[in-house]
C-alpha cells in the first residue's frame, strides 16, 4: 500500500512543504494501518516547519493527530477490525494518506462525530487533561489564550470541576469565551489592571497557552504566591516560577474528552477545513496564530 506524505526538505514558510508518495513496508506487530480521513493542524506543526522546533532530521514530516478507518490490523488483536473508525495521536506523523500507529493508542470514533471534529481532538484533548491534572486542586483559573484549541477544552474541563475561569482572547473572541463558560478579558496593554478589576482575588492557578511576556507578567501579578503557574508554549520564559507543561498522551484521557464532545456536553469548533492538497494554505494560516478551536486537513 502507498502513502502520500506531507514533507519539508528545509526549514521555512509554507512554500517549503511538498508531497512524496512512498510504498509502505509490511505492517509491524502491534500496529494498525489507518486510512486517514482527517488530521488536525496544530501550532507545533508550523513551528517545526519554520525551524523553531528542530526535532527531526530532514526531510521532516508533520501532524500529531488523526481520525480514520483501519485498513489493516492483526486479526488476533482482540478488539479492533478492518473498517473500524478510530482516532488518536502518537506513533506517526499524521499529515499523510495512510499511517501506521500503535494499536494501544486507538480510540473508537463515535458514529455521530464528523471526521473533521474527530481528527482535531487528540492533541488538544490530551493537553487540556494534562493541564487539569498538573495544576492540582484549584477554585479559580486564569487561561491565557482561551479561544484556541487547548484553551477551549481546558476552560470546559475546568468549568465541569466547578472552577471559576477567566480567559484572555482577542476582542473578536470575547463572546466565544463567554459561551464556553469563562469570563472573557481582552489581551494586550493594560491586561493586569483588567484582570484585577474583573477578579480582585488572586487566582489559584494560571495556564499560559501563548508564551509571551504579557502573559508571564500577568500570571506573576495575579496568581497566589503558592499557586500553580504553567505554560504549554515551550518557549523560554522570563520567570522560573512558570512551569513547563508537556502533553501526556493517554487514550483514556482522550476518550474522556471525545465522549463529552460527542454527547454535546462540550462545544468544539472546527474553524476551517482544508483539502490535503491545500496543506500549504493551511500551514500559512496556522502561523498567524488566531485559530478559533482548530483547523483540519481533510482527505478523500
Ligand atoms: N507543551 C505541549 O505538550 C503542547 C501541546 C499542545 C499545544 N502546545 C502549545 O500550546 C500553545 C497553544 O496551542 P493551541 O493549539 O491552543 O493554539 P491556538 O489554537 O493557535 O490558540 C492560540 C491562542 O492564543 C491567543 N493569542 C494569539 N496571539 C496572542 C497574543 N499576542 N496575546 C495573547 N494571546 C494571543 C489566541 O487568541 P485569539 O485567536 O483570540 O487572538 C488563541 O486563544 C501553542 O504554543 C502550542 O504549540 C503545547
Amino acid at each position: 500500500m502507498k502513502s502520500t506524505i506531507l514533507i519539508a526538505q528545509k526549514y521555512g514558510q509554507a512554500d517549503v512543504l511538498e508531497f512524496i508518495t512512498n510504498e509502505l513496508p509490511p505492517l509491524s506487530a502491534g500496529m494498525a494501518r489507518i486510512h486517514v480521513k482527517a488530521a488536525g493542524i496544530n501550532p507545533i506543526d508550523a513551528r517545526r516547519m519554520t525551524g523553531e522546533f528542530k526535532h527531526s532530521p530532514m526531510p521532516q514530516a508533520f501532524g500529531t493527530e488523526y481520525a480514520g478507518v483501519i485498513a489493516e490490523i492483526d486479526p488476533n488483536n482482540g478488539i479492533w477490525s478492518v473498517g473500524d473508525e478510530v482516532l488518536g495521536s502518537g506513533g506517526a506523523f499524521t499529515h499523510a494518506t495512510v499511517i501506521d500507529v500503535p494499536i494501544t493508542n486507538l480510540v473508537k470514533k463515535p458514529a455521530n462525530l464528523s471526521w473533521a471534529v474527530a481528527g482535531t481532538l487528540a492533541g488538544v484533548g490530551q493537553t487540556a487533561m494534562t493541564i487539569i491534572d498538573e495544576m492540582g486542586p484549584a477554585k479559580s483559573l486564569l487561561v491565557h489564550g482561551g479561544s484556541g484549541g487547548v484553551g477551549s477544552i481546558t476552560i470546559q474541563l475546568a468549568k465541569e470541576k466547578g472552577i471559576d475561569v477567566v480567559a484572555t482572547a482577542s476582542a473578536s473572541n470575547q463572546d466565544y469565551i463567554r459561551d464556553l463558560g469563562a469570563t472573557p478579558v481582552v489581551y494586550g496593554d493594560g491586561l493586569i489592571e483588567r484582570l484585577k478589576e474583573i477578579h480582585p482575588e488572586p487566582f489559584d492557578a494560571s495556564i499560559d497557552l501563548v508564551g509571551n511576556e504579557d502573559a508571564t507578567q500577568a500570571s506573576l501579578a495575579t496568581v497566589k504566591s503558592n499557586g500553580f503557574m504553567g505554560s504549554t508554549a515551550g518557549k523560554r520564559l522570563s520567570s522560573s516560577k512558570i512551569q513547563a507543561v508537556w502533553v501526556k498522551k493517554k487514550p483514556s484521557n482522550l476518550k474522556y474528552v471525545v465522549e463529552r464532545v460527542a454527547d454535546g456536553r462540550f462545544s468544539w469548533v472546527v474553524s476551517r477545513e482544508y483539502p490535503f492538497a491545500q496543506a500549504q494554505d493551511a500551514y500559512r494560516d496556522i502561523l498567524v496564530g488566531h485559530t478559533k478551536g482548530k483547523s483540519v486537513l481533510i482527505f478523500d
